[in-house]
């Protein structure tokens, strides 16, 4: 499996299928860019390869991004790749919701088996405040469905924002009072295009932490397969919380993750290291020679990121990334 210098595995990929997105969330593009014109997203060949490459250094998780991923015509295809792909035991993917409903039947059948869904706020005149959308009815209507379709993972992300959602943490938890599925809080993530909202916006998640646990809310052991996320439980809630705060310590010991852009390189972390083109294995096919490279590039992952308090991540935006 992938291993870095630090002693961390990597067994999940994050690939980014198109970096086109419908939405305008305010904390991801404060001014309003365009993501319709993006670069060419590789083809299935390439994702092929891609995929096959991976699993052969041991990947066991993909999840597929954006930009928003339902927007690429062949997701049913790149999924049903995943799945074809020795070794893929997981096929999760990070959607917007808008256009997923009478996508997600094909998509479970073509393999997908677990979905996150972006809800950053329950109350549709804050939902539309922050994404530009008035899309919560559809958003709330398709976790339904993934549920009565039978998928067992089913998370939620919320990202922490002091002047919007930061006053309705009680109404994220009485949605969970009786629904299987993980909220997760997510810091507000500074990057280039997001300064000054970053500065007005940012609400620590250790408060949110503190709120949790005196109201009986019990942090759970980390599985192993968890990542970065903190994950808490509650006797009277069927769903959990998860809360990743990417600025406190540690945050990236745990990390099990790589991330591909659409059209095709290797970020080793969300926020560092420059980015590499992996198109030269992709367009020779040549899997074996991309695991090789990929178990050597491994290796040049930093400790942590570069997002410490106060300074700009390299990222200009997470569209680009999928987060
Ligand atoms: P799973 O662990 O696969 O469930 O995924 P997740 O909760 O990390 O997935 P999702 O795509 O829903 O991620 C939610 C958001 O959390 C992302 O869009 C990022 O903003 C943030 N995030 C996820 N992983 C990382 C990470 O490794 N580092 C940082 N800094 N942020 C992350
Ligand atoms: N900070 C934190 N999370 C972000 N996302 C996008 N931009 C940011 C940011 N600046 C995440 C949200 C969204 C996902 C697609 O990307 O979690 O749900
Ligand atoms: Fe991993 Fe980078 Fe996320 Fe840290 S910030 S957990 S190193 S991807």
């Amino acid at each position: 499996m992938l291993q870095d210098s630090f002693n961390r595995k990597f067994n999940y990929l994050r690939l980014s299928v198109t970096e086109v997105c419908n939405f305008k969330c305010n904390y991801c593009l404060p001014d309003g860019y365009d993501c319709q014109t993006r670069a060419r997203p590789l083809s299935l060949a390439q994702t092929r390869t891609l995929l096959a490459a991976f699993a052969m250094v041991g990947t066991q998780k993909v999840r597929l991004t954006g930009g928003e991923p339902t927007l690429r015509k062949e997701l049913p295809d790149i999924v049903a790749l995943c799945k074809a792909t020795a070794g893929i035991e997981s096929i999760a993917m990070t959607s917007n919701g808008y256009h997923l409903k009478k996508k997600l039947p094909t998509l479970i059948e073509a393999g997908l088996s677990a979905l996150n869904l972006s809800a950053d706020s329950l109350n549709p005149y804050t939902f539309s405040q922050i994404t530009g959308s008035d899309s919560l009815h559809e958003v709330l209507e398709c976790i339904d469905l993934a549920l009565a379709l039978g998928l067992k993972k089913v998370k939620l992300n919320a990202v922490l924002l002091k002047q919007y959602n930061g006053p309705q943490l009680q109404q994220f938890l009485n949605f969970i009072k009786d629904k299987p599925v993980t909220f997760r809080f997510i810091e507000l993530m500074r990057t280039q295009d997001n300064t000054d909202y970053f500065s007005a916006q940012h609400l620590a998640g250790s408060g949110i932490r503190m709120d949790l646990e005196k109201s009986g809310w019990q942090l759970l052991p980390k599985r192993t397969d968890a990542g970065p996320a903190l994950e808490f439980c509650h006797p009277d809630y069927l769903g959990q919380i998860g809360l990743i705060m990417p600025y406190s310590k540690d945050f990236c010991a745990s990390c099990n993750r790589l991330r591909v852009s659409a059209e095709g390189k290797l970020h080793l972390c969300l926020f560092g290291e420059a980015n590499e083109d992996l198109t030269p294995w992709l367009n020779y096919g040549d899997a074996k020679g991309l695991a090789l490279h990929l178990t050597q590039q491994v290796l040049n992952k930093w400790q942590g990121h570069q997002l410490k308090q106060g300074n700009v991540g390299l990222t200009q935006h997470l569209a680009m990334l999928g987060g």
